[in-house]
């Protein structure tokens, strides 16, 4: 998202006061307090939405005859040429107006007169503050919406290339049975496949309008809040004016949204860093997305996946502060909830870089088959396939566990692996296995077996690549 702040200190313009209220007080408001109070600095990111509200409210106000058509003419020109002036870095954000709201308000006063005072009409910064942060929240899933799909294509793209790449599926971290790469990326797949979902079940919730609550009761103007509503683009109104105003229960559930997307994206960086260092040797990223060391001459690291593992710890971090924010406070609206804006912002931008980053990271891998293939060579990893071979032959499944257990054991002390026994050494563990238990025993045996919905066999899994890529067109 752009940002409107640009190079204009909020702080700067101390001199003139806040007289929005000043009538009901006795003393300027402390210069300590002004600041603490202030939420231009970091709300300023919600102008447009703010501008894009206000004009949806103005053109009912008119339509109601609640101002006059040249009110809103007036009010039109003034928000377009604000508008221009805050793209164009010149708008002058001061923090005695407070907040973005009041400097936009006030700006409108200075360019159009009393046209500008009317806007504010039958509307509260309550419900103004409500609407800019579904607006600006609505417009973040859907850019976050269109990441995701571009990192999912990403994903697909390298699977195509490896349904038949072989490496070792690890339980606790340890062998456990082959698995082609296609497959291990597919779960990432899936996983953001419900991402997905979860972020658009979540607009349908921030997609609703609290104008027309006003600061908390509703406003006794004859206004029309379905109008502003479908101006804006809002699915339906929110249905009471307290809760309107106060609740951010949304905002919490698009940061936990956020907050499992970049829990996903950290366990696969996990695996990432794993799978570059040296001990796997299983990809390589490309140097872009890696540093060197100031002293070790040999080191490449994988700075970018160490990072998103670092950023998640931030993103679930807002959701504890959202949480927080929002369990004590009563009814209606409560200046706890300026606070919720920062970590909503960041939580915005913190996923925005990394799903831009991880796509092209991503499509930038490098795989290294014979690494893995080695890998899954090492560790016993088709163990089950024999003991699902002398099941198949009538043995019951715990004791051929055993047999399977016995005939490990013997491959740990000859340093070989399960294919590496004779004929005649497995004959003596079970009288039940013959010669085509070689092929139970291969790498390429165990995948295939494997062949049904959602198993590693490569023909299940190209299948479910091209059922993924049909889903990213919906
Ligand atoms: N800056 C405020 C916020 O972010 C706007 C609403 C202020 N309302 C009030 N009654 N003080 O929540």
């Amino acid at each position: 998202m752009q940002d409107l702040m640009q190079d204009k200190n909020p702080g700067q313009d101390s001199k003139n006061k806040n007289n929005t209220w000043s009538g009901r007080f006795a003393e300027p408001v402390a210069d300590l307090v002004k600041r603490y109070t202030a939420s231009v600095g970091f709300d300023y990111k919600l102008a447009l939405f703010d501008i894009q509200g206000s004009l949806a409210h103005a053109q009912m106000l008119a339509s109601c005859d609640i101002i006059s058509s040249q009110d809103l003419s007036d009010i039109k020109r003034g928000l377009a040429q604000i508008q221009n002036e805050i793209l164009g870095g010149e708008f002058a954000w001061s923090v005695d107006f407070e907040d973005v709201h009041l400097n936009i308000e006030k700006r409108l006063t200075t360019l159009v007169g009393d046209a500008g005072k009317r806007l504010h009409t039958g509307r509260s910064r309550n419900d103004q503050v409500a609407t800019d942060i579904r607006l600006y929240l609505r417009q973040a899933i859907d850019d976050l919406l269109g990441l995701i799909r571009v990192l999912q294509s990403a994903l697909l793209d390298l699977a195509e290339q490896h349904t038949h790449t072989i490496m070792p599926g690890f339980t606790h971290l340890q062998v456990a049975q082959p698995i082609s790469f296609a497959h291990h990326l597919m779960a990432y797949f899936e996983m953001l496949r419900r991402d997905t979902e979860r972020l658009r079940d979540c607009r349908k919730r921030v997609n609703r309008l609290p104008l027309g609550a006003a600061a908390l009761a509703g406003t006794s103007y004859p206004i029309k809040r379905e109008m502003v509503a479908e101006l804006l683009g809002f699915d339906g109104v929110c249905e009471n004016s307290l809760d309107a105003v106060s609740d951010r229960d949304f905002a919490i559930e698009f940061t936990a949204c956020g907050a499992l997307i970049m829990t996903h994206l950290s366990r696969f960086s996990e695996e990432l860093i794993l799978w570059m260092s040296p001990r796997f040797g299983f990809i390589d990223i490309a140097d872009r997305f890696c540093t060197g060391s100031s002293i070790m001459p040999q080191k490449k690291n994988p700075d970018v996946p160490e990072l998103v593992r670092g950023k998640t710890g931030r993103v679930n971090g807002h959701l504890v502060a959202l949480l927080t924010l929002m369990k004590g406070q009563p009814l209606a609206y409560n200046k706890d909830n300026q606070e919720d804006k920062e970590p909503l912002f960041d939580t915005v931008e913190t996923l925005t870089q990394t799903l831009r980053i991880y796509a092209d990271m991503i499509a930038g891998i490098q795989v290294k088959p014979e690494a893995m293939r080695s890998a899954a060579l090492q560790g016993y990893a088709t163990a089950t396939d024999l003991a699902d071979y002398l099941v198949k032959k009538g043995l019951p499944f715990r004791d051929a566990h055993e047999v399977v257990a016995v005939a490990v054991r013997f491959a740990e002390q000859r340093s070989c692996d399960l294919g590496d026994i004779s004929i005649a050494e497995l004959r003596q563990l079970s009288a039940l296995i013959e010669e085509d238990v070689y092929q139970v025993l291969s790498l390429e045996g165990s995948l295939a077996s494997r062949n049904h919905t959602g198993g590693t066999a490569p023909q299940q899994v190209a299948a479910a690549i091209m059922r993924a890529r049909t889903s990213l067109t919906k």
